[in-house]
């Protein structure tokens, strides 16, 4: 929901920008710190967003840090995120990254296969220093979610199986540049129901029981991010169920003694404050419906041609009735360049303005400049 004044403001810039409402992402972050009990440690997924402004409130507010790669590690050092609240995952770190993180000194590097502890050994080494790792577990528990954004089945590329934790440990056991310090799950991203969390929780607990057994009460258990948003509903649910999502947690996993829980939550902090906000350049007349064309495409929003997404579209210009259908459209030279195909929308002209809500999270970051296009620019309200 915007305000008259924010309106007004926007048809005076040069569009596209992602306009960031700086209120709901603090009204956000509130409602995650009044939810979560104080012993969570909730580590921001940088890669949602990592505009400076958005990062430098969420640290303020006292959350950790969850990166993907060097230069996001090296962000939030920057911004002031302590080392010591940091945790690195990906696949695929390279030497340069992993030697950046060790000479910071981060909380622990998320690891996902044996061919990558050996390395870390090997640099820690060389730098006189131990290595806190997690293992990450491929759990097997299906997210349900689009399978671009299921990350923790069998036949992900992502983290650790069971069949390998044996040969993990004896490994282990072999390298003393290594400190194991705890177990990392994440099996997706925007997952709307709590079932497969409930899932996640039951199969973290046979894990973490089956490591305790072989003599390894490992003092973190992280249980990764993928809380969904309501892509449709972006101002009667701005601020996603937290209060439902630590209780599955509370109720299902069974922390031992001494056991610290980690989570790493990306979109549902920072989705619904981020809006797209366009212009049409044109509207044309096609022979089954009417395209209006925005000064936004695909280059700067990826998420609808990649993962065929829902964005709500809403023309600011005209509130009157929605009864005319378009196909809302980029000027990118691909067919994938479609913010949302028959929506119905009050009668739309050149010059109006079009918002694309719930665009915070993954749209400014996946954002590029194909077709040369200019970078894409930001503003910020209250
Ligand atoms: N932890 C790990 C290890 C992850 O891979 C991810 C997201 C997160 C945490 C944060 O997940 P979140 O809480 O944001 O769901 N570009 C896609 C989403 C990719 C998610 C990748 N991993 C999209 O636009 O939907």
């Amino acid at each position: 929901m915007f305000t008259e004044n924010q309106i007004k403001s926007f048809g005076s810039k040069t569009t596209p920008f992602y306009f960031y409402d700086l209120d709901i992402l603090k009204k956000t972050l509130n409602e995650v710190k009044t939810n979560a009990p104080k012993e969570y440690h909730i580590h921001y997924a940088l890669k949602a967003n990592s505009n400076p402004v958005i990062l430098k409130l969420i640290k303020d507010a006292g959350f950790g840090a969850d990166c993907v790669s060097g230069n996001e590690v090296k962000r939030a050092v920057e911004t002031g995120f302590k080392p010591n609240d940091i945790v690195f995952a990906g696949v695929g770190k390279s030497d340069e990254e992993i030697n950046y993180a060790l000479d910071v000194d981060i909380f622990c590097f998320n690891v996902e296969s044996t061919a990558e502890l050996t390395v870390i050994n090997e640099l820690a080494k060389v730098k006189g220093k131990k290595a806190k790792v997690a293992l990450r577990i491929n759990p097997n528990v299906d997210a349900h979610t689009h399978k671009y954004i299921t990350t923790g089945l069998e036949e992900n590329k992502f983290g650790i199986n069971p069949y390998e934790f044996d040969t993990v440990l004896n490994l282990i056991k072999t390298l003393p540049n290594i400190e194991l310090i705890g177990l990392h799950f994440h099996i997706g991203s925007q997952i709307t129901s709590l079932t497969p969390f409930k899932n996640l929780c039951l199969r973290v607990n046979e894990i973490n029981h089956w490591f305790i057994e072989k003599g390894y009460l490992l003092p973190n258990i992280n249980v990764g991010g993928g809380l969904g948003i309501n892509y449709h509903e972006p101002d009667n649910e701005a601020i996603p169920d937290f209060k439902s999502f630590f209780e599955v947690f509370k109720q299902f996993l069974e922390l031992k003694p001494g056991q610290q829980l980690h989570f790493e939550l990306g979109r549902a902090l920072v989705a619904n404050c981020g809006s797209l906000i366009s212009k049409v350049l044109y509207i044309k007349n096609g022979i089954n419906t009417n395209f209006a064309i925005l000064d936004a495409g695909m280059t700067e929003l990826i998420r609808p041609a990649l993962y065929q997404a829902y964005h709500k579209i809403e023309n600011l210009s005209n509130t009157g009735e929605s009864n005319v259908k378009y196909d809302v459209v980029g000027p990118i030279c691909e067919s994938s360049d479609c913010f949302g195909k028959a929506v119905m929308l009050p009668e739309t002209k050149r010059g109006d303005i079009i918002a694309i809500r719930s665009a915070g999270a993954y749209g400014e970051v996946m954002s590029n400049r194909y077709n040369l296009r200019d970078e894409v620019r930001t503003f910020f309200g209250e």
